[in-house]
């Protein structure tokens, strides 16, 4: 039997503590009032929460939470909300937050109808072609994926946060994007990850003159932490878009100057594929894990499928007697992890184009013949499920929201460039970034991607196709109401994030911030290591290799933004301090 979700959710917090609780200050809270929370630490839990009654929202930048967080307060609903976010990130966070880009909304409403995902995902354009990204021979050029105008799908992020303002939303378009062009025209100022980020991926973006004329000062140095950034061709951009619906960026002006931009490079983006974008409403991915309902998101993600998948798999182990990052605890979540991944490289791409066994790949029976394959002693070589080679590149720069109002409507979004900073391409005279998404297809079938992700033929370029994602909005569910709104960036490490944050709140029992901040592993079939962030302990290590498991220590993983709803309506809220502007914040 799981435990109750609500079992730690640290009821001893003083509730009328302000919601508005940051990473700085959960973190100062902890050094200046440490006696306050020192029956939490003796209970285990060690992070504390945002506790709010009426309203949560967390983000990775505290802008916009701010406002997402304002327009709550104003009355408005948690789509309200998230799509006001979404847009403010856009400005506030360009190396992941994008109108450039594409991604997946969930949502889940206090009513208890069923939960819908909005798919806003990047498409090929018309003129894409299965062997775009070989050469004559067959080979893969990897950069024409990652750094040319070729890289980018069709942008879908403007249409889909529109769509799901005009089904699930009170306010209008104009509102929303309101504080993302006052953002943009009146500045902000900059901390210190911005300006670390322009840094380092200096040598990639200056090679794109209106990218360092956008992002870099005059004198082609990044901005300094504390200086006021302006963005003034993003506010015009967003200000067509507030006059003009979609059509302010698929039509008009904006159009114009994506396909201009196209036109000069070579790029196969046209008028004509930015007028046909539509985003699709979709079924999310429904499973159960010891009485919790899972919603996540269907292809063109594979994310729902393979947490569903890993759940069911583990669900016939005793995680939470294992405890927390055991030896046994990695081994297992290894060993599930392998096998899904496995999956993942044969059978997942865009349904609108391929089947993907969905039914099977999520079915209890499935993962009970899985889980026969699992030794609890010695790790199965990934050699044994499938060969492989993977590449090193990686780049996790994706970014996840999630809000929750006082209806009890839940929001759980992610959205993406790609890299940090996506293509490192610049649209001329119109100020945002544009998604180097298409590497995210099978350059060639059985090439792995940037993330080391093997794709099959199901992923394939085609025209009009979304190229397969690893991004997992999810909502977790207990008879019938919102219990756990989380996702996370970090490529192909944002399923077993997502995932992670799941187990430790149902079989560990953490509360959301202790869910998030604790460290994660990963495994994903190829590379056949375990991927550990600091903090899991040598003896364990040592313990998992003598399994026949090999362990490498690797950087953060993640960024996952929670919030959790308690039995009495409580809502706690988790920010990942791995990425430092994250908050979350409530009322
Ligand atoms: N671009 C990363 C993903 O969609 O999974």
């Amino acid at each position: 039997m799981g435990r109750d979700l609500y079992q730690h959710t640290t009821k001893n917090l003083a509730r009328a503590r302000s919601g508005r609780l940051s990473i700085a200050t959960t973190l100062a809270f902890l050094v200046v009032i440490g006696p306050a929370f020192g029956q939490a630490i003796l209970e285990g839990e060690r992070f504390h929460p945002a506790t709010a009654k009426q309203g949560m929202v967390a983000t990775s930048h505290t802008l916009a939470t701010e406002v997402a967080l304002d327009v709550l307060r104003d009355g408005g609903n948690a789509v309200d909300a998230a799509v006001t976010a979404g847009f403010a990130l856009a400005v506030t966070q360009p190396r992941s937050g994008n109108i450039g880009g594409g991604g997946f909304m969930l949502i889940s409403r206090g009513d208890g109808s069923e939960p819908e995902a909005i798919d806003y995902r990047e498409k090929a354009p018309a003129a894409a072609t299965e062997t775009m990204f070989q050469d004559k021979s067959g080979n893969v050029v990897r950069d024409r994926s990652r750094f040319t105008h070729l890289a980018a799908g069709v942008p879908g992020t403007v249409a889909g946060l529109a769509l799901a303002l005009e089904r699930h939303g009170t306010i209008s378009l104009e509102r929303a994007l309101a504080p993302a062009i006052r953002l943009a025209r009146e500045g902000f100022i900059v901390p210190h990850r911005f300006t670390e980020g322009l840094e380092q991926a200096r040598e990639r973006l200056e090679r794109w003159p209106a990218t360092l004329a956008t992002f870099y000062r005059p004198d082609g140095s990044a901005w300094q932490p504390g200086e006021r950034f302006h963005q003034p061709e993003l506010a015009d951009t967003l200000q067509r878009i507030a006059d003009h619906g979609v059509k302010g960026f698929y039509a008009g002006e904006t159009a114009r100057l994506i396909a201009d931009e196209m036109a000069r490079h070579g790029g196969p983006i046209t008028l004509e594929d930015l007028k046909d974008y539509r985003p699709e409403v979709r079924t999310p991915v429904h499973g159960t894990y010891r009485g919790y309902d899972i919603f996540s998101m269907s292809p063109p993600s594979s994310g729902g499928t393979h947490i569903v998948q890993i759940l069911n798999i583990l669900e016939g182990f005793p995680m939470a007697d294992f405890g927390h990052n055991s030896a046994d605890a990695i081994h297992h979540m290894a060993e599930a992890m392998k096998l899904a991944y496995a999956d993942r490289s044969k059978y997942l791409g865009d349904t609108d184009y391929v089947d993907v066994p969905l039914e099977g790949l999520t079915s209890k029976g499935y993962a009970e013949e899985l889980r026969k394959t699992i030794n609890s002693e010695k790790a199965r070589p990934a050699s044994d499920i499938n060969p492989g080679q993977p590449a090193a590149w990686e780049s996790p720069e994706t970014t996840h929201f999630s809000v929750v109002d006082k209806w009890g409507n839940a929001v759980s979004n992610t959205y993406t460039i790609n890299f940090s900073y996506g293509s490192g391409i610049t649209v001329e005279g119109a100020g945002f970034l544009l998604n180097n998404e298409m590497d995210d297809f099978s350059a060639r079938p059985g090439v792995p991607n940037a993330y080391g992700l093997i794709g099959g033929e199901a992923n394939k370029v085609e025209p009009g196709k979304r190229m397969l994602s690893s991004m997992s909005p999810t909502i977790v569910r207990k008879d019938g109401k919102n219990v756990l709104v989380t996702g996370s960036p970090g490529g192909s490490r944002i399923i077993t994030t997502t995932l992670q944050v799941i187990l430790n709140v149902i079989d560990h029992g953490m509360n959301i911030q202790t869910a998030v901040s604790v460290p994660r592993m990963h495994h994903q079939w190829l590379p056949d290591e375990i991927r550990i962030e600091q903090g899991i302990s040598p003896d364990t290590i040592r313990l998992l290799e003598d399994r026949g498991h090999t362990v490498v220590r690797g950087s953060a993983m993640g960024a996952i933004q929670s919030i959790m709803i308690d039995e009495d309506g409580t809502l706690y809220g988790g920010a990942d301090p791995r990425r430092s502007t994250s908050s979350a914040m409530g009322y």
